[in-house]
């Protein structure tokens, strides 16, 4: 193990010079413990987490248990519609209230000593109570409520840092943007979490997923199996795919804040080709209720979507993926389908099997990023003699593509500002003298 690092070892873990256009990581970032520790003091501790879809709860009773930034939650819906977000730790000594991953029910009854609470986790018994003295008062002694909760557009977040800013001001105007071009595609009536998760994990620091998952360039590479092999089997022309990114039809974009995204002019997936006048009549359905503008943005652009630390939103497959590490070189990671409400059975169908097809353990392109991740992870071995990764690609274009690395330093840098310390929004693009070098994706809003 090469040494530890100490705070004094932070302001030098990223190399960001925007003159020379270069940008380098240091590997240990990716191989200290000490690292994520202040990374669970700085990131994990006080920025908003994804934590579900409140189509997961749409009943009254309905709640699912999941860990959020190293914390079991428990998210209920009450008798009153609210939706709560609790710690799913027992007041008396700790275990958790709720085992199964989803369900619906009047009480959580401890498993240890059956203390009952309700759906607002409220502690409604406990066994002899006449036990305790009068001291004890079973109304101070509910379940902890997450310290901030709020949702935007039906998808919830936590945030345990009770003076945080408030979502929408966290999100930004350019994010909160692309969360909605992801959502309205797909007819009125909102969407919901296709039944099932994909929980999978990998033996690789976190921010090695949060890269890959913005990133254009790997795509070709590394996922040759699923552009060369799988989509010429099912009748699909990839040579859209193949072609060279111009910034005419696609951009890496800083979002702001740490967010970021890749976005390029469609070029199809499979489903394109088995649903293409649904596809067709879901547009035309924008147009009517938004304008052409709107529905050019929303229906002719392909996006993959990184909310800042680990939200990942991929419209190919309405992906939604979050991801957290258990240590510094494992992560667990769950992703869903996040479809329209509005689909047909037979839509539905299709979707899942254009979501499937790629995405998940079982998908023709998980497996390959797994893959890929995992060998840098164990490349990382090699930090004394190779210190620094390099992220510099497109860093001297005026607009670079998604095959370029904007996306990812922008990450990096809100990232390297929140480890120093640093309150309030980072300067996160390559040329913050001049944010609005925005020689747009025809039309685009950002
Ligand atoms: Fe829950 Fe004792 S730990 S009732
Ligand atoms: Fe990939």
């Amino acid at each position: 193990m090469t040494p530890g690092l100490t705070p004094d070892d932070i302001p030098g873990l990223v190399r960001d010079d925007r003159e020379a256009g270069l940008f380098r990581i240091d590997r240990r970032s990716f191989t200290r413990p000490e690292v994520l520790e202040w990374e669970r003091q700085q990131i994990f501790d006080r920025c908003w987490l994804y934590v579900g879809h409140e189509s997961e709860v749409a009943k009254p009773g309905d709640y699912f248990t999941r860990r959020v930034g190293g914390r079991p939650l428990l998210v209920s819906r009450g008798p009153d519609g609210v939706i709560r977000a609790l710690i799913n730790s027992c007041t008396h000594r700790g275990n958790p209230v709720a085992l199964q991953a989803r369900g619906n029910t009047k009480l959580f009854t401890c498993f240890y000593h059956a203390w009952a609470f309700d759906t607002k986790g409220t502690l409604v018994a406990v066994p002899g109570d006449d036990s305790y003295s009068p001291g004890f008062c079973k109304q101070s002694m509910g379940l902890a409520a997450v310290p901030r909760f709020d949702a935007y557009r039906g998808m919830l977040f936590a945030c345990f840092d009770p003076k945080a800013v408030d979502l929408v001001d966290y999100l930004g105007e350019e994010a909160c943007k692309r969360i909605d071009y992801f959502l309205d595609f797909g007819g009125e009536g909102g969407s919901e979490i296709s039944d099932g998760t994909h929980s999978y994990s990998m033996k690789a620091n976190w921010k090695l997923l949060v890269e890959n998952s913005i990133d254009g360039y790997h795509a070709m590479s590394t996922h040759q199996r699923y552009f060369r092999r799988y989509l010429p089997d099912i009748g699909f022309d990839p040579s859209a795919w193949m072609a060279k990114r111009s910034p005419g039809d696609s951009r890496g974009r800083s979002l702001g804040n740490g967010h970021s995204c890749v976005e390029s002019l469609d070029r199809g997936t499979p489903l394109s080709l088995s649903a293409p006048d649904e596809l067709k009549a879901l547009r035309a359905d924008l147009v009517e209720r938004f304008g052409e503008d709107y529905a050019h943005l929303t229906a002719d652009y392909q996006r993959n979507v990184l909310i800042f630390p680990n939200l990942i939103l991929i419209s190919m497959f309405k992906t939604v993926r979050t991801f957290y590490p258990v240590s510094h070189d494992y992560i667990e990671v769950d992703g869903w389908g996040l479809f329209p409400k509005s689909d047909t059975p037979e839509m539905r169908r299709k979707r899942l099997d254009n979501f499937l097809s790629c995405q998940g353990p079982g998908g023709f392109a998980t497996p390959d990023d797994v893959s890929g991740l995992e060998g840098c992870q164990r490349g990382f071995a090699s930090v004394r003699e190779l210190q620094w990764s390099d992220i510099s690609r497109g860093m001297a274009q005026p607009e670079p593509t998604s095959t370029d690395e904007l996306q990812m330093r922008a990450f990096w840098r809100k990232w390297h500002a929140l480890l120093k310390g640093n309150e309030g929004f980072a300067d996160c693009d390559d040329h913050p003298a001049q944010p609005v070098a925005q020689a747009q994706l025809a039309g685009s809003a950002g």
